[in-house]
Formats: C-alpha cells, sequence, structure tokens
C-alpha cells in the first residue's frame, strides 16, 4: 500500500528540511509547490512568472492554478508507491481537491503532519535562512556556498522582514482552518517542531509509520469522502 504524507505549518516550520530528508530515505518523490513555482520562474513560465507577483508580496497563489500542478505532478508514475507534499494544500478548497484526487488514485492512507513551531521562532529562522541561488538548496549551518551544488548564498526572495510578517498572517487566515478540516481524521499528527531538526525526525518518523498503520484504507476513503462534502 502506498504511503502519502502532507507537511503543514507554517512558513518556516521545517517542512521543506523535514520533507526532503523523509523522501530520500522512504524512496518517495518529495512535492513542494513552493519549489516548482521558483522552478518555472527560473525557467520564465508564464504562469509562475505570473503567480511570482503575489509570492514576492507574501500572499497565496490562487487555487486553480495551484490545484492543476498538483494535479498534473500526480499523475506521474513516479508518485504510485506514495508522495510526501510541502506546501499544498494551503487552503480548505485546495484540501478538498486533493481528497478527490485521492479518491481516484485509491492508494493508501493520507496522512497529515503539522509541524508546530512559535512564531517568534519562526521569524529568526526566516530572518537568517540562506538559500543557494543556483539550485534553491537551503544553506546548511557553517557552509559558505551551497553543500550540493556550490553556488553562492542568498537571501530567498520572500524572505524580506515585511513578507515574512505577510506570510504569517495569510497562514493564520487561509491555512490555519486546513488544519482544522484535517484534524478529527485518524491519521492526523501534531510534531514539536521546535526540536532540533534530528529530534523532529525521530518524532515525525515514528508519527508518521503510526498513523500509516492507523488508517485503514477503506477508512480515510470514508473520511475524506466525508470532509469533502463538507467542504462543498
Ligand atoms: P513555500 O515555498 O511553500 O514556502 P513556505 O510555506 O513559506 O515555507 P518555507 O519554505 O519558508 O519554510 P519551511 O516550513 O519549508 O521551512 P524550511 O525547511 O525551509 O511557498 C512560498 C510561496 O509560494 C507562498 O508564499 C505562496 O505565494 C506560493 N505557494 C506555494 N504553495 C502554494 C499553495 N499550495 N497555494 C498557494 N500558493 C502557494 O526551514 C526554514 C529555515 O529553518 C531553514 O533555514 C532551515 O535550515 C531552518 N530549520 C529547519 N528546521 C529547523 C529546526 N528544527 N531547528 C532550527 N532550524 C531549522
Amino acid at each position: 500500500m502506498g504511503l502519502n504524507v502532507i507537511m503543514m505549518g507554517p512558513p518556516g516550520a521545517g517542512k521543506g528540511t523535514q520533507a526532503e530528508r523523509f523522501a530520500r530515505e522512504r524512496g518517495l518523490p518529495k512535492i513542494s509547490t513552493g519549489d516548482m513555482l521558483r522552478e518555472g520562474i527560473k525557467e520564465q513560465n508564464p504562469v509562475a512568472l505570473e503567480a511570482k507577483k503575489l509570492m514576492d508580496r507574501g500572499e497565496l497563489v490562487d487555487d486553480g492554478t495551484i490545484i492543476a500542478i498538483v494535479r498534473d505532478r500526480l499523475t506521474r508514475p513516479d508518485t504510485r508507491p506514495g508522495f510526501v507534499l510541502d506546501g499544498f494544500p494551503r487552503t480548505v478548497g485546495q484540501a478538498a481537491a486533493l481528497d478527490r484526487l485521492m479518491e481516484e488514485r485509491a492508494q493508501g492512507p493520507l496522512v497529515v503532519v503539522d509541524v508546530m513551531v512559535p512564531e517568534q521562532e519562526l521569524v529568526k529562522r526566516l530572518g537568517s535562512r540562506r538559500i543557494c541561488g543556483r539550485c534553491g538548496t537551503n544553506a546548511e549551518a557553517g557552509k559558505p556556498v551551497c553543500g550540493k551544488c556550490g553556488g553562492e548564498l542568498v537571501v530567498r526572495a520572500d524572505d524580506d522582514g515585511q513578507v515574512v510578517l505577510e506570510r504569517l498572517k495569510v497562514y493564520e487566515r487561509a491555512t490555519r482552518p486546513v488544519l482544522e478540516y484535517y484534524r478529527a481524521r485518524s491519521t492526523f499528527r501534531v510534531v514539536n517542531g521546535a526540536q532540533a531538526p534530528d529530534q523532529v525526525a525521530r518524532d515525525m518518523d515514528r508519527m508518521i509509520d503510526d498513523a500509516a498503520a492507523a488508517g485503514g484504507k477503506a477508512r480515510v476513503a470514508g473520511e475524506s469522502r466525508m470532509s469533502a462534502r463538507v467542504a462543498e
């Protein structure tokens, strides 16, 4: 049975860091809507360039665009054993659309992990984050260049102080309700993301395995259908 995981949490919670690691260790594709948009911008894709205007202000890209990107990505054969979603869904509309896609796929439970970190710590992390200007990877502590490709380290375009505050506001308004959408499910878990990355990883692995075991396919399909109807 496939393993489908969603990493939820505010900007800077460590979703990308943990999604990357978990996906690599379990041999699953990591699907990050933020990364896909940033790659599209580099390639001068017109849809991504339009999205950039919103991203630079810390606002969300419209559901239609994002859902189409994710739907297309989930049709690729590498997602058959499962996937790790990072940064999607971010609205209740996106969550309901994902449930409909999951029903079509009928491949394993959908495990949802909420990475919780206090706001002060998020602001601190994003204020000091550097990424590789070439490949976009987060910089490793103490390294003067990208550990992956040797590229120069830069500040991410939306890590500017005012934009960070806007992203946090948007998270509270648009994305926090998604947690309520999932909370009652047997596959929903909350991890303390304020711990050191290795400890977050250990807790998360245990929770995901436990949630996957708890989420019988038939039961999750039933829960998903119910939530999708509520959101309509
Ligand atoms: P996106 O790229 O998804 O950004 P985000 O959600 O704001 O998340 P971040 O990448 O900033 O943080 P993260 O939680 O992944 O943390 P990370 O691991 O990097 O989205 C960007 C924009 O794209 C959105 O604003 C929107 O415009 C658009 N978009 C994307 N998806 C969309 C969607 N579905 N709908 C609509 N619009 C969408 O870690 C952060 C830093 O902390 C790093 O420096 C890291 O090294 C460090 N760190 C990680 N873990 C720890 C730890 N445990 N302790 C200490 N430091 C840590």
